[in-house]
């Protein structure tokens, strides 16, 4: 069994020192195997200008990803955090997920799936979606709007992802939780969905964020679920190995089951 869990809480825009400083007091707090965080978790999310991602986005590895490595090694532990990224070679930004482990910073996923005016600032992702063995428990990283798209998780799962972390800042009220749910069912995996809440309210836009991040079983049960609006780390013991049995029924194999053949999965408007 191992301890997985999400941080919930309400970043503070561009202040990425009292964020982080946040998620280290929340963490030194508990103990944890892999704990996820919110997506764009230490920048906040909305932003108002290409200058002000440029500006607070920044290199994987970096200064943030060595802020973290450092409770990550002493705690011996796993986080996945949604990160502002700036590639310094293309000068693009992405918004990113970073894993970070026992050993430091080890891999980043960018975001496939670009929500709303995400696309005025972020390029999109260009790392495949790509499983992770920690030792502990093998996993796959999705950032908030990518699990609209079954494709991604089914990408993951099919690769042997046990656990979906997924850094989040959901927007459209009861929608994202309703589809994690589904997507841990229809995949039989494990899933973190770790949301932020409150507002933000900038350059004359304002957006809520839901909350209610969650844990999810491969059977769809909810393990742990955060209110809407407060701040809440949760942890629950789980076995991922649970995640490798695909049964349904007695005669029923979700990935045995499946009939690609007969899958087209290229859009095709005359058919
Ligand atoms: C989202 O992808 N942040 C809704």
């Amino acid at each position: 069994m191992i301890k997985i869990g999400f941080y919930q809480f309400c970043p503070t825009f561009g202040d990425k020192r009292a964020n982080l400083h946040k998620i280290a007091e929340a963490m030194g707090k508990v103990e944890v195997d892999l704990l996820v965080l919110p997506e764009l978790c230490t920048t906040g999310y909305l932003f108002t200008s290409q200058d002000e991602v440029n500006e607070l986005a920044e290199p994987i590895p970096g200064p943030t990803t060595l802020f973290l490595e450092n409770i990550t090694r002493r705690k011996h532990c796993w986080v996945v955090l949604g990160m502002a990224e700036r590639d310094e070679i293309s000068k693009k930004c992405y918004n990113s997920a970073v894993l970070i482990g026992p050993d430091g910073y080890t891999a980043t996923y960018r975001k496939a799936h670009l929500f709303f005016e995400e696309k005025l600032y972020f390029a999109p992702g260009d790392t495949p979606f790509r499983v992770y063995d920690l030792g502990i428990a093998k996993i796959g990283m999705l950032v908030c709007f990518d699990h609209f798209f079954p494709e991604a998780t089914r990408t993951l799962a099919l690769a042997g992802a046990q656990i979906i972390c997924h850094p989040s800042n959901l927007v459209l009220p009861g929608k994202g939780q309703q589809i994690t749910r589904v997507r841990a069912m229809e995949n039989r995996i494990f899933w973190v969905l770790a949301n932020r809440y409150g507002v933000e309210e900038r350059g004359g836009k304002k957006l809520l964020f839901t909350g209610e991040s969650q844990i999810v079983a491969p059977s769809g049960e909810l393990l742990a679920q955060a209110p809407p609006d407060r701040e809440m780390l949760q942890i629950v013991e789980v076995s991922p190995a649970q995640a490798d049995d695909k049964k349904v029924t007695a005669m029923n194999d979700l990935f045995a089951d499946r009939r690609p053949e007969m899958y087209n999965l290229m859009r095709s408007r005359d058919s």
